[in-house]
């Protein structure tokens, strides 16, 4: 039961409130009907009653009437309803151990206290009663000459919603009531569906435009509290960016002077070292800039070819390393257009292209549609890369010991620039060493 409740309970605000609504609005719905129903019974009833006295009545008359022995004949052509049964006898069909009518049939049946009216001379001599079933009485009515007319009369089995128009106008009552109990919710509703997909928006992209600050009083306020936030993220971005920036130019001067000292030196094999520790700083300055340069400027997001723009990836690694052509390879689909902003996309890929190529000395890159975006992973044949360290190396200029030697030279912030801008796409970037060996790399991209 709690299982069958749980699986029809909607997820979304709209769906709850309006199986609530709905909900309540049957139970009134099947309450007042009922109520109907009950008040309409009553009325059905008596009216039933009232007619089957009355043609009993009648009946009665137009037998006291006639010579005795046409009695019968004349029973025979009368027309009765179904639920009046009657014939004319020499004894009672009411017997005195036979049940006595209960109250509530008596009212009904009008069976007392008043005789028939009329002249004396019709009424009948004696007049019997009792009760022949829930809803059935057996009357005997003796006549002056001799002979009873005996009579059993039925009350119909009561038929609280007979009417078929009526249901049908009931049924089509309600289902009006719930399609405008569906969409006034899901119009209360759309301002929280807004507001969640301006929050993801600004997940994706902190430059998204701001939300109306219109409608009702509590949405606008939210909308304004929303945009308010937004615009408090973005200036700390900046903020962060430019000083990234700003230090990054500035230790350009000292880094200069040192060079120049450097080349000063006598010790040849100290200023060989300090030469080459000067220009590792300059890359590792050079790459923040251009990091920072590149956040700062606003690429717009457009619906790019995913999948050529992966193979330009590999086509320009492969122009690049041509020794590592043939271990170059895509697979997945010709076009998968995808809403990103390319250049730096390509950047991100290019970044795990060249790690896969430097340490693996291979790149795989298979792309896969997922949704309205796709995932993509890049194999290689190298080392991996421990698994404490899997983590470890998206941060800014963090790398693995084993690589830290000229001919792979880097300065450790491809891995932070490529996780960087998949975020700010929305998607993320893992890194998993494979069963056999060789790294794998998975970019995932929502659409
Ligand atoms: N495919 C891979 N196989 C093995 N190790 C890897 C692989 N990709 C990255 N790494 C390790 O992660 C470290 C960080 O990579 P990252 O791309 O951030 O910097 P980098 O390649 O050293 O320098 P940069 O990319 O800035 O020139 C690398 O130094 C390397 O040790
Ligand atoms: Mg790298």
């Amino acid at each position: 039961m709690s299982s069958l409740l749980a699986r029809l309970w909607p997820s979304s605000l709209a769906g709850r409130t309006a199986f609530v609504l709905i909900l309540g609005l049957m139970a009134v719905q099947g309450l007042g009907l009922t109520i109907h129903a009950f008040d309409r019974l009553e009325l059905q009833r008596a009216a039933e009653a009232r007619d089957l006295s009355f043609r009993a009545a009648a009946l009665w008359r137009a037998l006291v009437t006639q010579p005795p022995e046409r009695r019968a004949a004349v029973l025979a052509e009368a027309e009765l309803p179904s639920n009046l049964l009657a014939s004319v006898d020499r004894e009672p069909w009411v017997r005195p151990e036979m049940p006595p009518v209960p109250p509530h049939l008596r009212r009904l049946f009008r069976l007392e206290p008043p005789p028939p009216p009329g002249p004396r001379r019709l009424r009948p001599v004696e007049s019997l009663s009792a009760a022949g079933g829930p809803s059935e009485v057996a009357l005997s009515l003796r006549f002056a000459e001799g002979g009873w007319l005996n009579m059993r009369l039925r009350l119909p089995a009561p038929r609280p919603w007979h009417s078929d128009r009526f249901l049908a106008a009931f049924a089509a009552m309600s289902v009006a009531a719930a399609l405008l109990i569906l969409w006034a919710v899901r119009r209360l509703t759309r301002p929280v569906r807004d507001l969640a997909a301006a929050a993801e928006r600004l997940g994706r992209d902190v430059n998204a435009p701001a939300l109306p600050e219109t409608g009702p009083r509590e949405v606008a306020q939210a909308a304004a509290a929303f945009n308010g936030m937004a615009t408090n993220i973005r200036r700390f971005v900046a903020d962060r960016t430019q000083m990234l920036a700003a230090i990054g130019h500035d230790l350009r001067t000292p880094i200069t002077r040192l060079r120049l000292r450097a080349e000063l030196m006598e010790d040849e094999e100290q200023q060989r070292r300090m030469l080459a520790d000067l220009d590792e700083m300059e890359a590792m300055i050079a790459a923040t800039l251009a990091f920072a340069r590149d956040d700062a400027a606003a690429e717009p997001a457009a619906p790019v070819d995913l999948a050529a723009l992966a193979r330009t990836v590999l086509d320009e690694a492969a122009d690049a390393q041509p020794e590592l052509a043939d271990r170059i390879a895509y697979s997945g689909p010709e076009h998968l257009t995808v809403s990103l902003r390319p250049l730096a996309m390509k950047r991100a890929l290019g970044n795990l292209v060249a790690n896969a190529l430097k340490y693996g000395g291979a790149a795989r890159l298979a792309l896969e549609p997922r949704g309205a975006g796709a995932v993509i992973a890049i194999e290689d044949d190298g080392p991996g890369i421990p698994e404490a360290a899997l983590e470890e190396v998206f941060q800014p200029f963090r790398r693995i010991e084993a690589s830290r030697n000229r001919e792979t030279g880097g300065t450790g912030l491809g891995l932070t620039i490529a996780r960087s801008i998949l975020r700010a796409h929305g998607g993320e970037v893992s890194l998993h060493n494979r069963e056999g060996g060789g790294l794998r790399v998975v970019v995932s991209l929502p659409g």
